[in-house]
């Protein structure tokens, strides 16, 4: 994983403010009870903000958590956290280069990732959420991703639509 984030700190970064750092949670006491959290962030979200709650399936992911499901974190053995000053500017691009960066390296060490989007939801807002995390004063989750040894391998690329593209010519 070091090697991995090392890696990734050669991304781009706005003015070179190589602004990222970096949590890494590889204890399973500690991701579960992370995953316990955002389940309670969910919990909050269906009584308090059911639109959004509804649109992203929290209520289905609050039933598959209590039937002993990790629909959160997937069981996986590390999260890896990009954070940075809550109010740089160059840090939500910095931030997903270089968590995009692990995702594509991880490949290449055998490792498997999954973008933890619920984890960095709810590490926005979310108070529980964010004394669990503990980071530095001032500093924001920016995005996090799961990682381990991927349990399936692909026998081909998902399919896709095709890009939508827009050619800009002198015709
Ligand atoms: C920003 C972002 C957040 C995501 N959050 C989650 C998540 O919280 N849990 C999860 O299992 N997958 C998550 N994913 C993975 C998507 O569910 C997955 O990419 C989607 O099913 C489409 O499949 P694809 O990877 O082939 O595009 C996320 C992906 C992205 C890009």
């Amino acid at each position: 994983m070091a090697r991995l984030i090392t890696l990734a700190s050669h991304s781009p970064s706005g003015h070179n403010a190589q602004s990222p750092r970096w949590r890494v949670i590889d204890s399973a006491g500690q991701i579960k009870k992370l995953a316990g959290t955002v389940i309670d962030w969910m919990r909050w979200m269906v009584d308090n903000q059911p639109g959004i709650a509804a649109e992203l399936h929290m209520a289905r992911a609050i039933r598959r958590w209590e039937a002993g499901s990790d629909v959160i974190l997937r069981g996986a053995p590390a999260v890896v956290v990009a954070h940075a000053e809550k109010m740089d500017r160059t840090a939500p691009a910095a931030c997903t280069i270089a968590l995009a960066t692990v995702e594509l390296a991880a490949v290449s060490m055998g490792l498997g990732t999954c973008w933890a989007g619920y984890f960095w939801a709810a590490s926005l807002s979310f108070a529980p959420m964010r004394k669990a995390l503990a980071l530095p004063d001032g500093h924001q989750c920016f995005g996090a991703l799961m990682l381990g040894y991927p349990r399936f391998a692909y026998q081909r690329l998902p399919l896709r639509r095709p890009p939508v593209i827009s050619w800009w010519d002198e015709r």
